[in-house]
C-alpha cells in the first residue's frame, strides 16, 4: 500500500514521492549529529565533504559523467533556471537565440521567456496532439545564433518521452548546446547523459523518493555557466552557498536506488496505469487517454473528459480519499487549462477535463482498481448534473 500520512490512495507521484524510510536512514545522521559545514577544514566538516562527494559519485555513475560536472541545487527549479539563464547569458558572445518547447515545465519556459527583456529572442515549438516535438520543426528553427536548446525528456502532465538524441543532434550540428530537464524521467528512463548526447540535465530529488529541496545540474565539461548565485566559491564556483548536505546525501542514495532499482519498478507501474486505463476507458464514454501511447512514462494515466470540469472531479475524488492532479502541481490553483493542454490541441469540450494520475513504487492493483471504479463513478455524476441543469 502506498505509505502516506493517512493511508488514501495516492495518485499523485508527478507532484511528489514519498521519502523512501532506507533513504531517511542515510540521511539521519546529517540532519542530527554530523552537523559539520563541507567547507570547514576540521574532521566534522571533512566527513561532511566526504557525504558530499559520495552523494556527488552515485549521481555521476547514474549520468556516466565526471563528478565534477555535477552541481547541486536547491531542485528541479533552480537547477533548470540555471541551465537556461545561466547557459545564454555565458554564450552571447556566439548568439541570442534560444530555442524551447510549449510544453516546458515552467521552471524552463518562463526562465527562457524572461530572457526576452535582455534582448534574446525565444523560439517554442509547437508539438503533436501526443506531445511529440517534430525534428524537422527544430531543424528548421535553429540558426548559426542559436547556443542553447531545452527540451525536456519526459514531460511532467501527459508523460510523453522526447526522441532526445535525434533532437539534440539536429541541435549540435547548428552548434547549440543541449539542454534537458529530466525531473520526470528520472528513475523511469535512462538518464545516461551520452546516450541522450545532452550538455546540461536537470535533477530534482522528490520526484524519486528523495527529500525536497535539493536537486543536480550535470553541465557537460566546457561548457560555460554565468553565475545566478553571488557568495562563497562551492560547487566549483558554480552555485554559492553552504550545501544542503542531509538532502545531497539523501538525493545520491535516492538516484542510486532509482537507478539500481529501475526496471522492476518501471514494470510494476507500467502494469498499474496500464490497467488504471483499461478500467477508465472501459467505464467512461467521451475521454481522451493523453500523452504518447507508445513512448509515455510508465507511471502516467493521464485523461482528458469531455464535459468535465477537471477540479470538480479532483475534489470528488480528494472527498473519496483519492489524490490525483488536474495538471501541474504548480498550475492547479487555476482554473484555466494549463499551456499543456492548450498545446496539444484538444477539441474545445476537452481542455477543462484533463487529469493526471500517476503510480509509484508503493502502488497497489487494488487501490488503482478502487481509483479506476471511483472516477468512473464520479465522471457519470457530474455528468448527469450537467445534463439535468441543461449546461450539456
Ligand atoms: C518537469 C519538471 N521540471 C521541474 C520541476 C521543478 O522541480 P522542483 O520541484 O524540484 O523545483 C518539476 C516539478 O514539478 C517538474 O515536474
Amino acid at each position: 500500500m502506498t505509505q502516506t500520512a493517512d493511508s488514501r490512495i495516492y495518485l499523485d507521484h508527478a507532484a511528489t514521492t514519498p521519502l523512501d524510510p532506507a533513504v531517511f536512514e542515510v540521511m539521519r545522521p546529517y540532519l542530527w549529529f554530523e552537523a559539520g559545514n563541507p567547507s570547514s577544514v576540521h574532521a566534522a566538516g571533512r566527513r561532511a565533504r566526504e557525504a558530499v562527494d559520495t552523494a556527488r559519485e552515485q549521481v555521476a555513475g547514474v549520468l556516466g559523467c565526471k563528478h565534477g560536472e555535477v552541481i547541486f541545487t536547491s531542485g528541479g527549479t533552480e537547477a533548470d533556471n540555471l541551465a537556461v539563464i545561466g547557459m545564454a547569458l555565458a554564450a552571447t558572445g556566439r548568439g541570442r537565440h534560444i530555442v524551447t518547447t510549449a510544453i516546458e515545465h515552467h521552471a524552463v519556459l518562463l526562465a527562457a521567456r524572461s530572457l526576452r527583456s535582455r534582448d534574446f529572442e525565444v523560439t517554442e515549438l509547437a508539438v503533436d496532439p501526443a506531445g511529440r516535438v517534430n525534428p524537422d520543426e527544430l531543424e528548421t528553427a535553429v540558426r548559426p545564433d542559436t547556443t542553447l536548446v531545452s527540451i525536456g525528456l519526459a514531460n511532467n502532465e501527459i508523460g510523453t518521452i522526447q526522441d532526445l538524441p535525434t533532437l539534440a543532434r539536429i541541435a549540435h550540428q547548428a552548434g547549440a548546446r543541449v539542454h534537458t530537464d529530466a525531473v520526470q524521467a528520472a528513475g523511469q528512463l535512462d538518464i545516461n547523459v551520452d546516450r541522450l548526447d545532452v550538455d546540461l540535465l536537470s535533477l530534482s530529488a522528490h520526484k524519486l523518493y528523495g527529500p525536497k529541496g535539493v536537486g543536480t545540474l550535470y553541465v557537460r565539461a566546457g561548457v560555460n555557466l554565468e553565475r545566478r548565485a553571488f557568495g562563497g566559491a562551492q560547487e566549483r564556483d558554480r552555485r554559492a552557498g553552504t550545501e544542503n548536505v542531509p538532502g545531497i546525501v539523501g538525493l545520491g542514495e535516492a538516484v542510486a536506488r532509482a537507478e539500481a532499482e529501475r526496471e522492476q519498478r518501471t514494470a510494476h507501474m507500467r502494469s498499474l496505469s496500464a490497467s488504471l486505463v483499461e478500467r477508465v476507458t472501459a467505464g467512461c464514454s467521451k475521454l481522451r487517454v493523453t500523452g504518447d501511447p507508445q513512448r509515455r512514462l510508465p507511471a502516467f494515466a493521464p485523461f482528458a473528459f469531455a464535459d468535465i470540469d477537471a477540479e470538480s472531479l479532483l475534489i470528488r475524488l480528494d472527498l473519496e480519499g483519492i489524490a490525483v492532479s488536474t495538471g501541474a502541481a504548480c498550475t492547479s490553483g487555476s482554473l484555466e487549462p494549463s499551456h499543456v493542454i492548450e498545446a496539444l490541441g484538444l477539441p474545445e469540450r476537452f481542455r477543462r477535463g484533463s487529469l493526471r494520475c500517476t503510480v509509484g513504487r508503493g502502488t497497489t492493483l487494488d487501490e488503482v482498481m478502487r481509483a479506476g471504479e471511483a472516477i468512473v463513478r464520479q465522471v457519470r455524476t457530474l455528468r448527469a448534473i450537467s445534463a439535468s441543469s441543461g449546461a450539456v
